[in-house]
């Protein structure tokens, strides 16, 4: 079964707080406009409601986001238009089929969605860059855990797998079509609510097949043994990929 996302998804209870003390490794905003000129063009897969398009804008010519969720592309076009961005546009599409010819983007982004990398090849130019943040295996692993496996090992979203074949699955891929790869990961604490938690569970893959009846009563007696329920620390892991330099001649 396939996971659909919706636009509860952009909640700021299931984001979490960021623990100050222990911040971000990298600044996807900051690394997304250091490569910004007045002249590019930014594709973003996965944009979901676009709300990280947003302070891009200024520093782009064109940013088109494409997301396969109807439900998402809806509500990214009315913050869009909330913050009227004529540069930013919101398209339906998947990522594995993405509706673009050949050679459009200057810069394609992927913060934490899907994408296919022969796609990506395809739409950027030949001088492009990609960045995508993805998520790691070690992220919020202890939480995970808690729930266990089913027929297809840990129901933990990216919990079977061993991190570095896990980083070096990213870097052979990538580097079958780019000649500049870096893969970078990283580690923060983020503090939830239990509601935020809940919301986690709910709306994104988190937990494969997540139920409430059979697997609330795991979250409670885990949540009833905290000191303090209303800042759970829970240790995030991404990964940041950088490519460039693809020699394609189309
Ligand atoms: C975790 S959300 C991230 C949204 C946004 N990039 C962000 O960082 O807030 C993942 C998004 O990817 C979209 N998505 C999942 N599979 C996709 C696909 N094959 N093609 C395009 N979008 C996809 C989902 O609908 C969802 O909006």
């Amino acid at each position: 079964m396939t996971f659909s996302y919706v636009s509860n998804y952009d909640s700021t209870k299931l984001r979490g707080m960021d623990d100050p003390l222990t911040p971000r490794p990298w600044n996807l905003s900051d690394e997304i406009i250091k490569i910004a000129s007045a002249d590019k063009k930014l594709l973003d897969i996965g944009c979901g409601t676009a709300f990280k398009l947003i302070p891009l804008a200024p520093y782009y010519a064109e940013i088109i986001g494409v997301d396969i969720s109807q439900d998402m592309v809806n509500a990214a076009k009315i913050l869009v238009k909330k913050n009227k961005l004529p540069n930013l546009k919101i398209i339906h599409g998947d990522s594995s089929h993405l509706p673009f010819a050949n050679n459009t983007f200057d810069v394609i982004t992927c913060m934490v969605s899907c994408w296919d990398i022969p796609e990506i090849f395809r739409v950027l130019k030949p001088e492009g860059v990609v960045i995508i943040e993805h998520i790691g295996c070690e992220d919020k692993k202890e939480f995970k855990l808690l729930f266990g496996k089913d027929e297809q090992g840990w129901r933990g979203q990216f919990l079977d797998y061993q991190k570095d074949e896990f980083l070096d699955s990213f870097y052979k891929k990538f580097s079958l079509l780019f000649n500049s790869v870096s893969i970078t990961e990283g580690y923060w604490r983020t503090l939830y609510s239990p509601d935020g938690l809940l919301e986690l569970l709910k709306f994104t893959p988190t937990i494969r097949n997540f139920n409430l009846n059979s697997d609330i009563p795991i979250f409670q007696k885990w949540l009833a043994q905290l000191e303090n329920k209303e800042k759970i620390p829970l240790i995030q892991n991404r990964i940041l990929i950088k490519a460039k330099n693809h020699e394609k001649i189309i």
